[in-house]
């Protein structure tokens, strides 16, 4: 099978989140079962090229004709990574937005890409069996595949697979962009991309792709209610029956504490020292008291509602109070930053932050921490909780979507973590309580530790669960 992936990020190139894990992963495992993979991107700033593909490439947008080149990125995984380079879109400081704020032409520079896609895919000898696209940034590649190039004869055979990693974002855009985005008029109707009045780019992929998924079995639940829909349930109700839930995996080439370059100190299940010098190094780098004994509570996060801080404003003292320390890193709204900043100024001693993303650090922060805390209000799959699971830090999370599908509460003799399933700082304090109790037991701890690093989240079955999809997409070709 030649399966073409077009995404708006994927490590080591492009991250603001797990979409970049799953993109960086799941084309190299895919290549390993035998099939032919290319990751398409876009060229943002400082994206390094090996070489020029396409000097060339037209792009008809709509009223007018766009350009860009194709080139192509180093790799070494086996999958051939190619950009698009179009440096008025995406030679930027940061991918979606600046201070906060969308760039003003996300709609353009999304549908463009989008565009490009299938643009690239066509000056290919053959046509791609499977077209997978991620989020609302490529949403819009089947509502092209169906609509201008439904009679082109080159996409006869293709079929399109669009992956839902964060239905919170939808790219909804005034009605004005339909005529930027190259989509005909006709499509701006309630039963196709219209919107409450607007053009939304991620209804038009669930409407117009062949097959949906989602990356938890939770979550493919989940939002077919209110309560998670996000004002989509009523599309996806619909197509129900082409909609999946496949688990995202882990890199444990990268994620993996025996051989993790980041840390002061290697180590795996039998051997738990290492763990101890990373705690100490960790609590060193936020400057916060060198207690080996203290429990300590490590986040890494987009600052966001979606994650569930809104809880800890509420019982975030509290639990320093209880005698427990913090560290956490993460980028976003300014109402958390400043919130946690200032727990830092009241607890300098206990409380660590560092606001900004930084790769290194979250690596020991996976190590360090005895617990990571994950309590969010919705969450797709989740991945800092699995990665938390192979480093012997003790996951707290809410139960919701990949957070469910991942974690079992504590008992006695089983169990990989902590879980509470009302959305209420209550529920929260109270789950950690618990796990503070369990910590306090140090022959129950290390039993539940070993449990939780022994459990294999590899990217290999997921890998063939969506090899299996990409089958029964192509089976009645
Ligand atoms: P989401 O994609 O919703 O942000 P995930 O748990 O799926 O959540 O993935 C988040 C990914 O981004 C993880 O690999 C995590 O380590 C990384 N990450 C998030 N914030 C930061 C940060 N400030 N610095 C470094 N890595 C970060
Ligand atoms: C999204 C979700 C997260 C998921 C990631 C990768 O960013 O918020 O839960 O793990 O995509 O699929």
């Amino acid at each position: 099978m030649r399966i073409l992936y077009a995404a708006s990020e994927a490590v080591p190139f492009a991250k603001t989140g797990g979409l970049a894990d799953v993109i960086g992963a799941l084309p190299k495992y895919i290549h390993q079962l035998g099939h032919r993979c290319v990751v398409l991107l876009p060229r943002y700033r400082g994206i390094r090229s090996r070489r020029v593909v396409l000097p060339s490439l037209t792009i008809p947008m709509g009223d007018s004709l766009g350009f860009c080149s194709i080139h192509e990125a180093e790799s070494d995984s086996g999958v051939r990574v190619f950009l698009v380079d179009q440096p008025g879109y995406y030679d930027r400081d940061s991918l979606y937005r600046h201070d906060n704020v969308d760039y003003a032409d996300n709609a353009e520079r999304f549908a463009f890409f989008s565009l490009a896609a299938v643009e690239f895919a066509k000056r290919a000898p053959h046509a791609p069996d499977v077209l997978h696209c991620h989020d609302w940034q490529t949403a819009l590649v089947p509502v092209y595949l169906k609509t201008l190039y439904r009679d082109d004869p080159f996409f006869q055979r293709t079929r399109t697979l669009l992956t839902i990693h964060n239905l919170a974002y939808q790219g909804v855009f005034p009605r004005t962009m339909m005529r930027r985005a190259a989509l005909p008029d006709s499509l701006f109707d309630p039963e196709r991309l219209e919107f409450y009045g607007n053009v939304n780019f991620l209804k038009g992929g669930l409407l117009f792709a062949d097959r949906l998924s989602t990356v938890s079995h939770r979550y493919s639940q989940e939002i077919r209610t209110p309560e998670f829909g996000c004002g989509l349930e009523g599309v996806l109700l619909k197509r129900a029956h082409d909609l999946t839930g496949i688990l995202n995996g882990v890199d444990y080439s990268a994620w993996d504490p025996s051989k993790d370059p980041w840390l002061a100190e290697r180590y795996a299940s039998d051997n738990l020292e290492g763990k101890k010098a990373c705690k100490l190094d960790l609590m060193a780098e936020f400057e916060i008291e060198s207690d080996p004994d203290r429990p300590l509570i490590g986040i890494i996060s987009r600052l966001t509602d979606q994650k569930g801080f809104d809880l800890l404003l509420e019982v975030g003292e509290i639990i320093l109070q209880d005698g427990v320390s913090m560290v956490i890193l993460g980028t976003g709204d300014e109402k958390y930053s400043r919130f946690f900043l200032e727990l830092q100024r009241k607890y300098p001693k206990f409380m660590g932050v560092k606001i900004a993303y930084d790769e290194a650090l979250a690596h020991k922060i996976e190590a360090g921490s005895d617990m990571f805390l994950m309590p969010s209000r919705f969450e797709p799959c989740g991945l800092n909780q699995i990665y938390s699971l192979k480093y012997g830090t003790v996951p707290i999370v809410r139960g919701t979507g990949g957070l469910d599908d991942t974690i079992t509460d504590y008992q006695a003799l089983s169990g990989n973590g902590f879980k509470f399933s009302h959305y209420t700082s209550s529920e929260l304090l109270r789950t950690v309580r618990r796990a503070l109790e369990v910590y306090r037991n140090p022959e129950r701890w290390q039993a539940l530790i070993r449990r939780a690093m022994e459990m294999d989240f590899s990217w290999q079955r997921s890998a063939r669960r969506y090899h299996e999809l990409y089958e029964s997409l192509i089976l009645n070709v």
